[in-house]
């Protein structure tokens, strides 16, 4: 069972790998901290706690991250997730949980040092809280067993032709977290764009319980800002499960394909800012750093996310 420490801003998707870690039988969360990212910190925050209220885990601490980027000034994606974060449904109100008063970067502090068995992080939004924990703490590296995270791409971008949204949010973290020297797991678009959920999907959680139903109207309203490439021969194009790969990875490595290569992160201002520079080729002789993901058994990730969700409804 790993222990893990995630870091996210919810955010839609992110609540879809709140989901999976819950129930999974192969993770253990012992804490979330919040990124700003898709919304504002607060407003983050705010949706982290109310999600484990929906989910009564209130049990889970919530710790607050950074309120911006290492060095660039925040940019948020309200035209995918709304005003929110998390538009699409009403979430409990979590006025009634404690709120902590660590930051994250303490709170991962603690809890990495404490801890006798190592300590997995899985990273769905921009990696600012990580890469203030390495800076600040490079003494826990050791502790870290594997950083696991959703962004970048091997071939294209989602915020601009050459960079996803994560990773161009704060480049220079992920720049940090890509030269840790720990165990890191990259996945990108290549195989999150592929990671779909369609249609009768959704409509399947519509036909079960409250949770359910939850992430049925949250995913009509995430699916609203769907990209769709045009080389999309005609088939429905479901809505891309980013987040959720990152944390299905620790349920089930075996759904996704892996590669060892170099990746460095495009910093420079122009168009490749925030590009995750995958070295497929092995052109550079750089020792490979990140395991890349290029591809997964979708039919997998879709169960294991309807299977969640169904968990998740008996509790009501
Ligand atoms: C990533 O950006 C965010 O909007 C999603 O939550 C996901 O983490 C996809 O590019
Ligand atoms: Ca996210």
């Amino acid at each position: 069972m790993e222990k893990v420490i995630y870091d996210c801003d919810p955010g839609h998707d992110d609540a879809v790998a709140l989901a999976i870690a819950i129930e999974s039988k192969n993770i253990d969360l012992l804490a979330i901290t919040t990124a700003a990212g898709n919304q504002l910190q607060e407003r983050t925050f705010n949706n982290a706690r109310s999600l484990l209220k929906l989910f009564k885990r209130t049990d889970i601490p919530v710790y607050k991250g950074a309120p911006k980027p290492l060095l660039r000034d925040l940019i948020i994606a309200d035209y995918v997730h709304g005003k929110t974060g998390i538009d699409g449904t009403t979430l409990p109100s979590n006025e009634d949980i404690p709120k902590t008063t660590d930051s994250a970067n303490d709170a991962m502090f603690n809890i990495i040092s404490n801890s006798k068995e190592k300590i997995t992080i899985v990273a769905t939004g921009p990696l600012t809280n990580v890469a203030i924990l390495l800076l600040s703490h490079p003494e826990i590296k050791s502790n870290i067993k594997q950083i696991v995270f959703m962004g970048g791409a091997a071939f294209g971008g989602n915020y601009t032709p050459n960079a996803e949204f994560n990773i161009y949010v704060d480049p220079e973290a992920a720049e940090i977290v890509m030269q840790s020297g720990i165990p890191v797991y990259m996945f990108g678009l290549d195989t999150t764009m592929k990671a779909q959920f369609y249609t009768k999907d959704i409509e399947d959680l519509d036909k079960a319980g409250y949770v359910s139903k939850k992430f049925a109207d949250l995913l009509n309203f995430f699916k609203k800002s769907n990209t769709v490439p045009i080389f999309n021969e005609g088939e429905e194009e479901g809505i891309h499960m980013h987040d959720p790969c990152a944390m299905a990875f620790l349920d089930n490595p075996d759904i996704f394909k892996m590669y060892k290569l170099y990746v460095s992160i495009d910093r420079d201002a122009g168009q490749s800012l925030g590009m995750t520079v995958v070295d497929y080729n092995q052109t550079t002789g750089k020792e490979p750093n990140v395991h890349v993901s290029f591809g997964l058994k979708n039919e997998l990730l879709i169960d294991l996310i309807k299977k969640s969700m169904f968990e998740l409804d008996k509790e009501y």
